[in-house]
This record gives C-alpha cells, structure tokens and sequence, in this order.
C-alpha cells in the first residue's frame, strides 16, 4: 500500500469514530508508525509502505479511534517550541497553557521596567515556583525563556515528577529545575532546610516558615469540577490522570488554597500567574479582593475565553 492510500483510509477510519481533526491525527501516526519526515510524506506520496510499518499504523488507527489520545500513541506533544514526553500519567500540555508563558514573561518585563532594569530578560537573581507541574512543560519552557532563573516545580503526583524530570533532562533544563513531590506548597517549606541550596540563602524568608519567597509563582491547577464530569470528553475523563483534571465538586475549589498559600510564599511584589478554566473567572477573580494583591488582570485566549489571571503581591501587606 502507499502513502496516499494509508493517509486516506485511516482518515475515513477516524472520521468515521467522529475522532477531530482526523487528518491531523493520521499524518501524525503514519509519521510515528514510518519514521518518515512530513516532507516526505507530501512529496512522495507514491512510496510504499513495507508490511510491518502498514500493520503498525492501522493497530495505531484503530487504538485512535477508541479513543486513545493521539499524544499517548506517539508518546509526544510539542508545547512552546519543545517536544514533551507525555504517558498517561500526565495531563497533555494544551496550546492555551502557552499564554500563562505569555503573561508570565510580560509581567516580568513590566517589573523590570518599573525597576528601570534592563529588558534582556535572563532571570537572574529570579526564584520560580511551578505548582502542579505534571509534564514540566511550563516550568521548562520559562527555563527556556529564563536562562539564568532558579526553578522548583512541584506536583503531589510522583508518577507525573518522573515525567517531568525525564523532560528536563532530555531538554537539558535539569540543572535549573528543582522537582519536588509536595502537596501545594508542603515541601516547599522544607527546601531550604533540606536543600540547603546556598543560593536560596539570599531568598530566605525572615517568616516563621523556613519556605524560600519567590518572584514569581506559575500554576495551571487541576480545575475541571466533578459534576461536570460525564459531560467532558471522553477520551480526556478516560484517558488523561483525574489528580490533573478535577479541581473539587465544582471545579474552582483548589484557586482558594492555591492563591492563599502563594501570598506567603511570594516576595512583596511578587507575581502570580494563574490558568483560569473557562468558566472559572467569576469564582476565582473575588479570591484577588483583598489588600494582598494588586494590579490584578486577566488575559483571555484566541477563543476569547478568559484563561489567565495574574496579580503581584502588594509591597505594602
Ligand atoms: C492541570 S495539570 C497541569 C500540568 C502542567 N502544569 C500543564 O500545564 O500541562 C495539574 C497538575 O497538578 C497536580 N496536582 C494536583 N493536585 C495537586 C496538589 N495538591 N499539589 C501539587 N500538585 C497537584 C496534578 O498532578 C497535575 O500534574
């Protein structure tokens, strides 16, 4: 069989399951199942296909179209310009994550530019905290961005750690990047005593805890509520880890721990940059009503979905 053909019939296989987009998908598992390049299969679209690599991606068409997510089939999700590793036990990095980078990077230009610092932005001096970091993604793409910044990221799921660090290192971050399996912030508390990190010296809170302050704290948490399981799709519910989905009964639950603990872990003028679910804005934006936080924003996304929250902690409280 060739090419052409095999593009074809697993597409009409996969429209066929209601699989979207199943053009996408196809190329995506011809291209896993061949080793062949994109280019290739456009150019030469004549080629045939030896048996094995045929019998292998039909078996890959076939486990698609029941719903297995084309990222657990390949192994792979590229987010911020890097190729992921995901498994089943971390949630697949979304495009709309990229935004939380966005606003992250632009808030720390605007404190620089405030502070009349130079806008080469390398992240020196800059301690990151990633709450529930799953893949790494997030974390390794500001380690990406942020060259000379110190990062911890965390996650209550050891399976997910192991994913994340194996990115981190495949990617070449992990000598900037501090995974840690915490609840929240639980362990944070202790990396000072535990890691006795000497740059963390310079970052020591003067507070009872013995938890470093950071510049600045990322988190796309879990926010997905229960009730509304039956409706999301299945190959998410079925397929993606439930720890990295569910955020309480009704979704927004874990924002009011979340925003609570980072205002005594960030410095005063600190920032928080949060992923909003999309309906998550009206429970979560009154959580920012306090003397805490100022310049509270929220970005949305191409839907025009607001996806992002962002606030620093006020210099004064
Ligand atoms: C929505 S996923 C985000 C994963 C990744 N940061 C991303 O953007 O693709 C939420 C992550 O939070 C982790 N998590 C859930 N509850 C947690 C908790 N109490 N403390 C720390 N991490 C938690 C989950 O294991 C999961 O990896």
């Amino acid at each position: 069989m060739d090419v052409r053909t095999a593009l074809k019939l697993g597409m009409a296989q996969l429209r066929a399951a209601h699989v979207s987009p199943p053009t996408l998908a196809a190329e995506l598992l011809l291209l896993h199942a061949t080793g062949r390049s994109r280019t290739s299969l456009y150019s030469h679209p004549e080629d045939q296909l030896s048996e094995s690599e045929a019998q292998n991606y039909f078996s890959l068409i076939e486990r698609r179209a029941a719903g297995v997510p084309t990222q657990h089939l390949t192994g792979k999700q590229e987010f911020w310009g890097l190729e992921f590793e995901v498994t089943p036990e971390v949630l697949i990095p979304r495009p709309e994550t990229e935004h939380l980078i966005e606003v992250a990077l632009d808030r720390l230009a605007l404190r620089n530019l405030r502070a009349e610092k130079s806008q080469i932005m390398s992240g020196e001096g800059l301690l990151i905290a990633d709450i529930g970091t799953g893949s790494g993604c997030i974390a390794i793409a500001l380690a990406k961005e942020l060259p000379a910044a110190n990062i911890y990221a965390v996650d209550i799921s050891p399976a997910a750690l192991m994913v994340a660090q194996r990115n981190a290192n495949r990617l070449g971050f992990a000598n900037r990047i501090t995974f840690l399996e915490s609840n929240l912030f639980e362990r944070l508390s202790l990396v000072g005593a535990e890691h006795a990190a000497p740059q963390l010296g310079n970052h020591r809170s003067s507070a009872a805890h013995e938890s470093p302050l950071f510049d600045l704290i990322v988190s796309n948490p879990p926010y997905i509520g229960r009730r509304e399981a039956t409706t999301i799709a299945r190959e998410v519910r079925d397929h993606e880890p439930a720890i990295a989905l569910f955020g309480g009964e009704e979704g927004y639950e874990f924002y009011a721990d979340l925003i609570t603990q980072s205002a005594s872990h960030l410095k005063p003028g600190g920032i928080l940059v949060l992923e909003l679910g999309h309906d998550s804005l009206p429970a979560v934006q009154p959580l920012f009503d306090s003397p805490v936080w100022t310049n509270v924003g929220v970005t949305n996304d191409l839907a025009a979905i607001p996806r992002v929250i962002a606030a620093e902690r006020s210099e004064k409280s």
